[in-house]
């Protein structure tokens, strides 16, 4: 048992750092060991760091002393070799190593610690559940596919930095106990023990706090910043995340998506060595969800979709008569050349779409002579003719139908196309798309609260020619908000805000919010606004997503050092857990025992 156990060694090199050049150098190298091979007395192991892998070779007539002694190295082994650089035999080399030429003669070896058989290797595509990878995440995190994309996140991160600091942005903290920031999701509490029966709110994003720092004259603010949000989790969110979070004064629209664009610029340049074209495409919200159905969409690929109401609103098929005449819309995707699907395959995509409660999923499919479909007797001639002009349908065609709610048709036609695009293989893996959506709607209705909500955040200014929709019909107003989309994925969100007093309140009231009400929970911001507010906007960036993508990794938690499950736990330490009686007294609360079944 010693505490020390480095004594007077240095490093010198990390492990992917020798090549042929250094060929009779002394190295003092330290890791893991990756692997030990027997070969006929000589041992090899290959020792591991972030950096990468190099040979080390324990050969009894060289080093007779140390030889024995590397007979009790294991996997994950941690060790120190002081040594000789020599070239690999003839026909040894490793094309696949970086220091494949060359290989280390060990004089001298030092066991800094030993490690128990890990619960899985260290290599990528070993097949174990995710629920030991999470468990033993310090195991999980050697893997070079995870050290990378952590090293890659850093890296972009440095450079946000960078690029921030350059374009006169001040790095300025914001407080973590706090109070609710509204961003449409639950907040996580923290009781506080010196106001008993009181909360703090974790933030689900720093969005009062950025707009106070413009109203205090700051001017531009970023932070890189954890961002909390109790939401039912999917791949691309976590509980807690980061964003890339920024604020401009005196600012339109137009100077925080050049600002962006600009970042966005620089990160492809120095991660990818890649140059973006600029400005991005805009698409308005509305034009998205017309030929896409989605508010990000997959620009990669085409298979749009095609409103078709007016050809079948009148039609001899009542699930689209009916459909229209609710107020609802039919639309149509045509799947080209798709025409051998089978029925199953067909089913199986009605099932799809009936998780986002499309009712049914009816289909053409286009043979030289004539269309066979369940539905295709219905329409005259005429209307036919105008299906096959609109929907361009040729033959060996599969053309897909939904109609109901034109928010159900969208959903259900645009994954479904997100969908075919994977499935048929039209998606370009090597493509960066991005794109702006602008001129959100301000307000949805929500029907379960029966109320209006606020799409962005109620901080959101709306367009300025809708203003006189504010009180009559506020559905129709259109928002000043902006979403930065890559690849069918949000990676970003911001808007202008609303700088002024009256204007908040106004959007207050529409969110069905008294007086009292928002003076109890926004007074300090109403306040704020008061007291020479100057006009200001911003956006986020889901940093993980954006890191996500960049790596090519299909889930955030690929990019998060320690990410949660999709039931919020930390499977590494145990959280959340049960808190101790005393703790919970101290902070004069009672749980109630939850049986299993309530
Ligand atoms: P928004 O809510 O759009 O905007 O969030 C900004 C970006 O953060 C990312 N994101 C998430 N990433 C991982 N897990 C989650 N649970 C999660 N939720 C959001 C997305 C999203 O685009 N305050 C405003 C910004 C502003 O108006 O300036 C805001 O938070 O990539
Ligand atoms: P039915 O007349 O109910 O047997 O339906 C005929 C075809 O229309 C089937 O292929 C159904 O999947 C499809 N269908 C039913 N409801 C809808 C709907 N709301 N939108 C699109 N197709 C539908």
């Amino acid at each position: 048992m010693a505490f020390d156990q480095l004594g007077n060694w240095k490093r010198t090199h990390h492990l992917n750092a020798l090549r042929i050049e250094d060929k009779g150098r002394e190295v003092v190298l330290m890791g893991w060991v990756q692997r030990r091979r027997d070969h006929g007395g000589v041992i090899f192991v290959d020792l591991r760091d972030r950096e990468g892998i190099t040979q080390v070779v324990f050969n009894p007539e060289r080093s007779p002393a140390v030889h024995p002694k590397a007979h009790v190295l294991r996997n994950e082994y941690v060790i120190a070799v002081r040594g000789q650089v020599a070239p690999r035999l003839e026909g040894m080399n490793n094309p696949n190593l970086p220091t494949g030429e060359i290989e280390v003669f060990a004089d001298d070896l030092l066991i800094l610690n030993g490690a128990q058989t890990p619960p899985f290797l260290i290599e990528e595509n070993v097949d174990v559940s995710e629920t030991i990878r999470l468990k033993y995440r310090y195991i999980d995190l050697r893997r070079p596919q995870l050290q990378q994309n952590i090293i890659l996140r850093h890296r972009v991160g440095a450079c946000v930095r960078q690029y921030l600091n350059e374009n006169g942005f001040l790095d300025i903290e914001t407080p973590f106990l706090t109070r609710s920031t509204p961003e449409g999701a639950r907040d996580y509490l923290v009781p506080s023990r010196v106001n008993p029966g009181q909360f703090y709110a974790l933030p689900q994003s720093p969005q009062l706090f950025k707009q106070l720092l413009m109203i205090a004259g700051f001017d531009r603010y970023y932070q890189i910043v954890r961002c909390f949000r109790d939401e039912d989790l999917r791949a691309d969110r976590q509980p807690e995340f980061t964003q890339i979070d920024l604020e401009m004064s005196f600012v339109s629209e137009e100077d925080v998506m050049a600002l962006a664009e600009g970042m966005m610029r620089r990160i492809f340049e120095q991660i990818q060595g890649r140059s973006l074209s600029l400005p991005f495409p805009r698409l308005t919200y509305a034009e998205a969800m017309d030929r896409f159905g989605l508010d990000k969409p997959d620009t990669r690929f085409g298979l749009e979709l095609k409103d078709i109401s007016d050809i079948v609103g009148a039609s001899g098929f009542k699930v689209f008569a009916d459909a229209v005449a609710k107020g609802g819309i039919v639309k149509a995707l045509n799947a080209k050349g798709c025409i051998d699907f089978t029925r199953k395959e067909i089913d199986d995509l009605g099932e799809l779409v009936s998780v986002y409660r499309a009712k049914g999923l009816a289909w053409i499919k286009v043979r030289e002579d004539q269309w066979q479909s369940p539905i295709a007797k219905f329409f005259s001639d005429a209307e036919k003719a105008e299906l096959a002009r609109r929907l361009d349908m040729q033959p060996g065609d599969l053309v897909f139908f939904v109609a109901d709610a034109a928010k159900v048709v969208n959903d259900a036609l645009g994954n479904l196309r997100n969908h075919l695009g994977r499935r048929l293989g039209l998606v370009d893996d090597s493509a960066f798309n991005f794109l702006w959506v602008t001129e959100f709607p301000m307000f949805e209705y929500d029907e379960t609260e029966k109320r209006y909500q606020a799409l962005h955040h109620p901080f959101t200014a709306p367009l300025e020619e809708d203003l006189e929709k504010l009180e009559s019909d506020p559905l129709v107003l259109r928002s000043r908000a902006y979403d930065l989309v890559l690849n069918g994925s949000e990676v970003g969100g911001g808007s202008i805000r609303i700088h002024q007093r009256e204007g908040q309140e106004q959007v207050f009231k529409v969110l069905g919010m008294a007086p009292e009400s928002y003076e109890e929970k926004f007074g300090f911001m109403l306040s704020a606004l008061d007291s020479g507010a100057p006009p200001h906007g911003g956006i986020a960036f889901g940093f993980d997503r954006l890191t996500m993508l960049l790596c090519g990794q299909p889930s955030i938690r690929d990019v998060i050092a320690f990410p949660k499950t999709q039931k919020a736990a930390c499977l590494l330490t145990n959280a959340p857990s049960e808190a101790a009686r005393e703790q919970l007294d101290e902070l004069s609360i009672r749980v109630r025992r939850l049986t299993p079944e309530s």
